[in-house]
């Protein structure tokens, strides 16, 4: 007996955590995807080349970006004159999937009406160059940058006009683009571009209440979250049900919508805390997920939002439910959820106010430009509440990364962070999660929302300065790649020394 007893124990064994120094890519399932992030403002450039018009993230960046930082995406990275190679790389790197997005006010530079040509064949050309390769295009339909026209013409996703036109968009997309793309995700970050550009009005298209901080000239932080958020469910589900009835037999592919899930934790282990918690995650993520499994909006929602959140009509409702197939992920910060129900008393209260919580980062003195704390327990925690609460759902993580000064090759803390997380990935498959692909953010340095050219995710280095643009690969590149192509150790000689020490390489 005690002999089997051991023997179970030792079976038992690899059901742990494995040691993250030794994961090696046959650790995965098969079908699992690795791949890396962009979207289209950050890396296309020829911003007004070819027929591109504007959208609301040039205006933004144009305007000054309230201050924050310099700069703007006319000419970004130039991806779209060095697609070509830029996809060498991604294929070198060893690659099974590249997340991009469309560029709405490239494909239809108006946002409704012709089809601009040169915008077809781009993305035709990018698309033809990666399944050439074999690298799976994931594509996002909107990634921070409605068309200008749009938001003049009718303010953009506050209007219902969106629903229809956004279809529009959508239905040319999956018609030309549809018989390659098997995943397209329709909305990046819906409840962050609600919340950080309708109530905080800090980025893109800066609409806020007088009462913010930020300068908007326009806008309404109690009411326009709520619409943009009930238009971005409204415009997914009916693009996803074109999608299903014209499409899917033919195309066989899957449609999801992106959100950034922060790990929320409570600051102490009393109820209050507890259950502000749980607010937290209802307000931040069920906004989303609610309706699409559900139907509906979480109770907590409408008890403290009340009148001022949009309702779901019957047939609304059931088309919203169900019209996800995966859910896109995108972690990077972590919380401290404090009860603070006192911004409940306020009138004319904002989303955050709403909410009646204090969130602190952890750690507490975290500044946006300095690295990211690396937490791969908190993001699983996450994922089993959210399993809890919604079921066991296909999630892709698609974006996932370290910031650090874009100055440096030598990015070991983000060769430190990418391998955290992925190693904590076997884990959480092993224990029933259904991740089905992790996208680091980004593959190169871009045009970030929150720093400009000024720090950077990148796996790739690019010199702004240099006309030439040229891309060099950082030791996460390095490392990316070693591991993608299952090697046990660095193959790049040259680095060898940079690389041996570097603690935890897959060896
Ligand atoms: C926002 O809209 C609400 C509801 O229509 C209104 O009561 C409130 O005064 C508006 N706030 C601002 C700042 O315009
Ligand atoms: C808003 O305007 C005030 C007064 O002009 C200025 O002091 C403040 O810095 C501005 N805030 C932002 C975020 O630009
Ligand atoms: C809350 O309780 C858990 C489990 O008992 C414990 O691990 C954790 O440290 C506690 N957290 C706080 C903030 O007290
Ligand atoms: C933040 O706190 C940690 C731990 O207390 C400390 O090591 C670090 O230097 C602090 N960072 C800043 C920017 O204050
Ligand atoms: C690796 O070595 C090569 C050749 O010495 C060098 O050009 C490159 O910058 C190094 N890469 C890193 C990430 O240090
Ligand atoms: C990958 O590496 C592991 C560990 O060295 C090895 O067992 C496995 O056979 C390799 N797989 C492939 C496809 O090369």
């Amino acid at each position: 007996m005690m002999h089997l007893f051991v023997a179970v124990i030792f079976v038992a064994l690899p059901l742990f955590p494995v040691d993250a120094n030794a994961f090696t890519k046959t650790d995965f399932p098969p079908h699992f995807l690795f791949g890396a992030s962009t979207s289209a403002y950050q890396v296309e450039g020829a911003a007004d080349q070819d027929g591109r018009k504007p959208s609301i993230w040039d205006t933004y960046a144009h305007a000054g970006n309230g201050g924050a930082y310099q700069g703007n995406g006319d000419i970004a990275c130039d991806q779209y004159h060095k697609y070509k190679d830029d996809v060498k790389l991604m294929a070198k790197m060893g690659l099974d999937a590249y997340r991009f997005s469309i560029s709405w006010s490239r494909l239809i530079p108006d946002g409704i009406g012709p089809i601009n040509p040169k915008g077809l064949e781009y993305y035709n050309n990018l698309i033809d160059e990666l399944t050439s390769q074999g690298i799976q295009p994931h594509v996002t339909l909107n990634h921070w940058d409605l068309p200008q026209t749009l938001e003049d013409e009718y303010e953009g996703w506050i209007s219902r006009r969106i629903i229809k036109d956004f279809t529009a968009y959508a239905d040319v997309c999956f018609r030309e683009f549809g018989d390659r793309v098997k995943h397209w995700t329709t909305v990046n970050e819906g409840n962050m571009c609600s919340m950080m550009g309708y109530d905080v009005g800090a980025v893109q298209p800066q609409r806020c209440s007088p009462s913010s901080i930020f300068n908007c000239s326009k806008g309404n932080s109690s009411t326009e979250p709520y619409l943009v958020t009930h238009h971005m469910l409204l415009a997914h589900a009916s693009a996803a049900n074109l999608y299903r009835n014209k499409y899917k037999v033919k195309q066989q592919g899957f449609i999801g919508f992106n959100i950034l899930v922060q790990g929320y934790l409570p600051l102490t282990n009393t109820s209050e805390d507890v259950i502000a918690t749980k607010r937290a995650q209802d307000f931040f993520v069920g906004w989303y997920l609610n309706p699409f499994i559900f139907g509906d909006y979480p109770a907590i929602m409408k008890k403290n939002v009340g009148s001022r959140l949009p309702f779901f009509t019957s047939t609304e409702s059931n088309l919203v439910k169900g019209s996800i197939d995966f859910i896109g992920i995108n972690f990077y910060y972590a919380f401290h959820v404090k009860n603070s129900p006192g911004s409940l008393q306020i009138k004319n209260r904002d989303f955050v106010a709403d909410m009646g919580v204090e969130l602190i980062y952890i750690p507490q003195n975290i500044s946006l430009h300095e690295e990211i704390p690396i937490t791969p327990w908190i993001l699983e925690r996450m994922l089993y509440s959210l399993k809890k609460e919604y079921g066991n759902f296909p999630i892709y993580i698609h974006e996932n990364g370290q910031l650090l000064p874009s100055k440096s090759l030598d990015d070991r803390p983000r060769v430190e962070y990418i391998r955290e997380y992925i190693g904590s990935l076997p884990n959480m498959l092993r224990n029933g999660l259904d991740i089905r692909g992790y996208f680091v953010w980004s593959f190169l340095d871009v045009f970030e929302l929150q720093s400009g050219y000024e720090a950077s995710f990148g796996l790739y280095y690019i010199d702004f300065q240099d006309p030439t643009l040229r891309r060099q690969p950082k030791l996460s590149a390095l490392w990316y790649s070693n591991f993608l192509n299952n090697k046990t150790a660095m193959k790049i000689e040259e680095n060898s020394s940079l690389l041996s020490n570097t603690p935890h390489i897959a060896t």
